[in-house]
Order: structure tokens, then C-alpha cells, then sequence
């Protein structure tokens, strides 16, 4: 299922995090859209990668923002960020091992997609307020 951008829920008010958050949907969306047209396999090898960059770039920076901002949020938004950087390194290990199968796809897909649409909307939103 492919995640709509809606600002009014999940904009957090910084201009550059906000972009980011935008491009990482447009490529999960990519990604769902291959997966649903059974193109899962072929493309899951180069969305892991980018996922792995991307996060790695997004966390800092988002990270960044909230140390400065004295955010209460910061230790949340640390944790979870570990948390899907473990998901990724795990996706990654297991394909690199065993290959892709549509098992893994179809996990990547929802995990990524519950993952993202919960963080935004509830720890990275808070950037607003602080
Ligand atoms: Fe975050
Ligand atoms: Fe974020």
C-alpha cells in the first residue's frame, strides 16, 4: 500500500527534513509499486542499499536538529533510528546469504511501511513543537 505525503500530519515544520521524508516515500512507494507489479525481487537489492544510505544521511541529520533544539523527543527518535538501522542490516545480511525470496519482500515492504508511517506521526513530528 503506497503512503501519501500529508503535510498537514506529517510536515514537521524543517524545511530540509521535511524534503527528506517526502524523497524516502517516493521510494518506498517505487518499491511497493514493483513489488505489486511482481517486480519485488528485481528491486529489492537496490532499495535496501538506498534505504541503508538514505537512513544513515536522513538520522543524522534529523538527529542533529533535535540535540540542538533541546528536544524531548531525542532519545526516542535515537532509539528507533537503531532500531530500523537493525532492520536494514538484518534485510541486508539475510539477502546477501540467502537470496531474496517473496517472503522477504513482502516483510521488507510491511516493516518499512508501518516503520515510517509510525515514526513520522509520532517522534519526528514532534520537531514541531520544540
Ligand atoms: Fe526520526
Ligand atoms: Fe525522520
Amino acid at each position: 500500500m503506497v503512503i501519501n505525503w500529508d503535510p498537514q500530519k506529517m510536515a514537521t515544520g524543517v524545511p530540509e527534513v521535511d524534503a527528506q521524508h517526502q524523497e524516502w516515500i517516493r521510494r518506498y512507494n517505487e518499491f511497493d509499486e514493483a513489488v505489486s507489479q511482481g517486480k519485488g525481487l528485481e528491486v529489492v537489492r537496490s532499495t535496501l542499499d538506498f534505504f541503508a544510505n538514505y537512513a544513515d544521511t536522513h538520522f543524522k541529520l534529523e538527529e542533529a536538529y533535535m540535540t540542538d533544539r533541546h528536544c524531548p523527543a531525542e532519545a526516542a527518535n535515537r532509539a528507533a533510528h537503531e532500531q530500523m538501522r537493525n532492520i536494514l542490516a538484518g534485510f541486508r545480511a539475510y539477502v546477501k546469504r540467502q537470496g531474496v525470496s517473496m517472503v522477504e519482500v513482502a516483510a521488507l515492504r510491511k516493516e518499512m511501511q508501518e516503520w515510517l508511517v509510525k515514526h513520522i506521526l509520532t517522534i519526528d513530528i514532534q520537531l514541531r513543537d520544540c
